[in-house]
């Protein structure tokens, strides 16, 4: 049996691998157990970084195919070279990889490939999958980062070849004519956009009447009308009821959700977007009685133990917006917390981004959340279109929208619709961590001609003195 150790880490993921490098900082002894290969977890490997990786190539193909003549720059013999994009999108992943393999040695961590059962608290079993000798490893706490999976739609089996989840959309060796898109999410509206750059015909079936739900109205609606003009297609207020596979095609039968008469469509590929699930296989928490919510998700409390002393919970799988960055910063303070300090999270600022083009930003209360709570509040508006640099890069679709208290000018909330917004958001992030106003933003001198001058003219614009509108 192996050397006591302070925490065992379960799942090598954003919150996993960071929680461990945090809790190894403060000096605890700490191994970490992932079952893949490569470190770094669903972001890592099948999410954030190859879905960038082909977000970033896709739009520079449609740039230079469509735009790029408005800049004067024209060329002939425009081709697509699919095999290299997808190698350059294995490459940034595996350097990352290599990357992160590289600081859990530098943090003396003790990596342990594997499958980790938690046999009971203080003691985790490792498994290899072709069988063979388990390992045990005995601890003081336990913490789960093993993420989650994606959620299964009835009806409609997912073989990662012609009906394929965000893994298999990540690698497909052809542009597929026809594709549908179950789920008008982040995941579809992402990578629906790569396949239409690309190429394909893209239909979007969505069971609600919006996109992106649960962002500001105004923004999905934004989205959605620039998404259809785009070229993507949408059928709303729809469901899927089955999918039949034949050797070239999926058929898909159609139904309208409140009722209605049901449609067929055919594709040559489906993803099936509709959210994700937590991963608990296998990972023994039946025996130990750890309670969990009526969706899987992990309970916890505000340090992050479960119901069980000894046994903690980060990222995905206790639920909350599933975001690596709040994966990461969950770990961080869950590890602080087990090295006898304490720390919190603002759940409250943790921002939301979409990486279509324009990209969607979100941070804070969105319009409907405060008139459901009958907060009085002021709205600031700008368009990109009034915003100089938008114009010098021919790229001002959409606004940044600053939601501030009446009471007393507090930022409640910001929303952008627009170019770089995932970036323009961190600004009003900032300030709404320090509790800052609309004024305060507004007062700042923001370098000219920028994209972040919209921020602060939206800034203004919350009290009807913008300058440029
Ligand atoms: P995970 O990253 O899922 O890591 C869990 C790890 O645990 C996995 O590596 C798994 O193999 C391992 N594991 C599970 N069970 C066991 C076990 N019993 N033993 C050992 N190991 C185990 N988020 C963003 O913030 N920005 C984005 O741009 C973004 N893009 C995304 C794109 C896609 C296509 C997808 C699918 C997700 C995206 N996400 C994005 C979400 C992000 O990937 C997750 O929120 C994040 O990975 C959660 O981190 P985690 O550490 O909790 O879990
Ligand atoms: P999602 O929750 O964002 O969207 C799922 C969509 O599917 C919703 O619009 C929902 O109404 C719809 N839906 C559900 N059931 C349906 C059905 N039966 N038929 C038709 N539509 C249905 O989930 P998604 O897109 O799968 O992403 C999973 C998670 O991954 C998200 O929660 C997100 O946080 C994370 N992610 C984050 C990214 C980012 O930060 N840029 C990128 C990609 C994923």
């Amino acid at each position: 049996m192996s050397e006591k150790y302070d925490l065992v880490v379960i799942g090598g993921g954003p919150a996993g691998y960071v929680g461990s490098i945090r809790a190894a900082q403060l000096g605890l002894k700490v191994a970490l157990v992932e079952s893949r290969i490569t470190l770094g977890g669903t972001c890592l490997n099948v999410g954030c970084i190859p879905s960038k990786a082909l977000l970033q190539s896709s739009h520079h193909y449609e740039m230079a195919a469509k735009e790029f003549k408005n800049h004067g720059i024209e060329f002939t013999g425009l081709n697509l070279n699919l095999k290299s994009m997808l190698a350059r999108k294995d490459k940034a992943v595996d350097d990352l990889t290599k990357g992160i393999k590289f600081l859990i040695k530098k943090n003396k961590i003790d990596r342990i490939a594997g499958l980790g059962e938690i046999v009971e608290p203080g003691k985790v079993s490792v498994s290899q999958e072709k069988g063979g000798k388990k390992e045990l490893l005995r601890t003081e706490n336990i913490m789960i980062a093993t993420g989650s999976k994606v959620a299964s739609l009835p009806g409609v089996e997912i073989d990662e070849k012609r009906i394929i989840s965000s893994t298999g959309a990540l690698s497909l060796s052809k542009v597929p004519q026809e594709m549908v898109v179950i789920g008008a999410g982040v995941i579809g509206l992402e990578l629906g956009t790569v396949w239409r750059r690309l190429g394909a015909n893209i239909t979007v079936v969505e069971f609600l009447d919006v996109v992106l739900p649960g962002m500001d109205t105004e923004v999905s609606k934004t989205m959605q009308r620039t998404l259809k003009k785009q070229g993507l297609n949408f059928k709303m207020n729809t469901k899927v009821t089955s999918a039949k596979t034949s050797t070239s095609k999926v058929t898909l039968s159609l139904e309208p959700r409140d009722g209605g008469e049901s449609e067929v469509i055919k594709a040559d590929v489906v993803l099936v977007a509709i959210g994700r699930v937590p991963l608990t296989d296998k990972l023994g928490l039946d025996n130990l009685n750890i309670a969990l919510d009526d969706r899987g998700f992990i309970l916890v409390d505000e340090d992050y133990q479960t119901n069980v002393p000894g046994i903690y919970a980060v990222g995905d799988v206790i639920g909350g917006p599933m975001l690596a960055h709040k994966a990461e910063e969950e770990a961080v303070v869950c590890s602080e917390i087990l090295a006898g300090q304490t720390g919190h999270i603002d759940y409250d600022t943790i921002p939301g981004i979409v990486y279509t083009h324009p990209e969607v930003a979100a941070a804070g209360k969105t319009e409907e959340q405060l008139k459901n709570s009958g907060t009085d509040y002021n709205v600031g508006k700008f368009p990109f279109s009034a915003n100089s640099r938008a114009r010098c890069n021919d790229d001002a679709d959409g606004f940044v929208k600053i939601l501030s208290a009446k009471s007393d000018d507090r930022i409640l909330g910001c929303h952008i619709i627009g170019p770089q917004a995932g970036d323009l958001i961190q600004e009003v992030v900032n300030v709404m961590e320090f509790c800052g106003s609309a004024e305060d933003i507004a007062r700042i001198c923001h370098g000219h001609p920028g994209l972040p001058e919209a921020v602060k003219e939206a800034a203004l614009a919350t009290g009807g003195r913008a300058i440029h509108i």
